[in-house]
This record gives structure tokens, sequence and C-alpha cells, in this order.
């Protein structure tokens, strides 16, 4: 089982468009596929117009949880909306706080992918998803701020490393990628030239269709299976289950 958080400080840079379309992707080349909601905002569990009153809250706080089946391979535990807000909370009291995710899912079976959607956030629920994670998925749009929140976020990835013992790495993804501004194209080459092969080849374009979808509850292969924004998500799919094979 592959563990995936996709998460960086910086708000609005496609994190659940990503964990979303990448979850869709996986599941429709047949793997089966967990999505974890771990914002507040419930924007994964809008995307597909589900909620749960045993969702991410509880599995946190009493380890019993209602697992969503959303599509063909494809469930979903849902936040918990405020409730998460206030488990959070509530778990600053408890020992072991930043590993509850890890051992509440640490028999799950029969599933391949775990994806964990995050808020733009230093909190504790991060921190579960952190040291939960494998592999932490760092999307960045094309400007300086961006730029800067992923900094941020890698150093935070070390802190949990160091505090913890956890080691998840990480791999960078470009998005709102527009090719007719010079902003574009000098974020992704100084991202390219920093991080090397730690930056997914796969560019996220701009693309309207992507912003249109969750008004649908659809994810980007059923709104516009013909669009660009499909085409970037699939290409994301293929690279993630390329670079699986290899560490196997
Ligand atoms: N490639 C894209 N082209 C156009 N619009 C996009 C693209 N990716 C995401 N969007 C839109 O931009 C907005 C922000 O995207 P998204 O919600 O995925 O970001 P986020 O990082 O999860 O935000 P938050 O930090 O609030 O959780 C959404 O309306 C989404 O539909
Ligand atoms: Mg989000």
């Amino acid at each position: 089982m592959k563990r995936y958080a996709v998460m960086t400080l910086k708000g609005g840079t496609g994190k659940t468009t990503t964990a979303v379309n990448l979850a869709h992707g996986l599941s429709l080349s047949g793997k089966r596929v967990l999505l974890i909601d771990c914002d507040p905002q419930r924007s994964v569990s809008t995307t597909f117009g589900v909620s749960s009153d045993k969702g991410l809250d509880v599995l946190l706080l009493s380890g019993d949880v209602e697992i969503l089946h959303v599509r063909d391979n494809l469930y979903i535990i849902d936040s918990g909306g405020r409730g998460l807000a206030e488990a959070e909370m509530k778990l600053a009291a408890v020992k072991d706080r930043k590993k509850r995710l890890f051992e509440a899912l640490r028999y799950l079976k029969g599933t391949d992918y775990v994806i964990c959607d995050c808020s733009p956030s230093i909190n504790l629920i991060n921190m579960n998803a952190l040291y939960f994670a494998d592999e932490v998925i760092i999307p960045v749009s094309m400007d300086y701020l961006s730029e800067v929140g992923a900094d941020q976020t890698l150093g935070i990835i070390e802190e949990v490393k160091g505090l913890m013992g956890g080691d998840p790495s990480f791999m960078l993804l470009a998005t709102f990628y527009d090719a007719r501004t010079r902003m574009s194209r000098v974020v992704l080459n100084e991202l390219r030239s920093k991080f090397a092969d730690r930056i997914f080849q796969t560019i996220i374009r701009v693309n309207s269709a992507i912003r249109e979808a969750p008004g649908q509850n659809k994810t980007i292969f059923e709104h516009a299976p013909l669009s660009r924004g499909a085409f970037d998500y699939y290409r994301l799919t293929e690279e993630v289950l390329a670079l699986d094979k290899l560490d196997d």
C-alpha cells in the first residue's frame, strides 16, 4: 500500500484538485484507492457530494469510521468539517497524538493507494498525515509566493522527520502553468534546476474545465475527458504508477 499526502502551506495551489483527480485516475487504472479529506473545508467530500458523521474526526478520536464508496475502486473518508477542528483540540491532550492516523489505518487491507488531501496549515491533522505518508506531493502554482510555500513545507517535512522519526519523501508538482506568461516559465525553470528529479515531469496547465468539474460533482475525467486538464491528470497518474513500479 502506498500512502500519499498532498500538502503545502500555501492555499489554493491545486491540492484538492490533485488529490481528487489523481485518486480517480488511479482508480480508473484498476487500483483500489482511499481518499481521505483532511481539511475542515471538506473540499473532497463536497466535490463528490457526500458527507458522513463518522469521518476523520471520529476516526482520530475513537478509531471508528464510515468509508464511503463513491466510484468503482474509489473510497472516501469525509473530514467531519468543523468536527475535525474540534477533534484537533481534543487530540492535543492525547498521547501519541501525531500517530493517530497511522495507528488507525495500520491494518487496512485491500487498498493500493491512500491519498490525504491536506489543508494549507501547520496543525495536528497535517502532522498526522505527514507521519502516515510515504510520499508528500507538494503542488506549486507558478508564482513566487507558492515557491516560498513549497520551501516552508519542505522545512516542515524535515522537522517531522526529526521529531517523529517518520521518513516521507517528497515530489513537487507544477500547477496553474500558463505558457503565455513569463512568470510560469521562470518559476518552472527555477524549480526544475533546484529540485531536478524531485519534481514531476507532468505539468498541470491552467484549464477552465478543471475549475468547473467540482460544481458538477465530477472529476475532470468525468466532466471533460478530452480536456487539457484530463490529459494532464492522466499523465500524472501514469507518472505516479511508473515511479511506484521503480520503488517496488
Ligand atoms: N489547473 C487548474 N486550472 C484552473 N483552475 C484550477 C486548476 N487547478 C485548480 N483550479 C481551481 O482553483 C481553485 C483552487 O484549487 P484547489 O481547491 O485544488 O486548491 P487547494 O490547494 O486545495 O486550496 P486550499 O488551500 O484552499 O485547500 C479551485 O477552484 C480549483 O477548481
Ligand atoms: Mg484544498
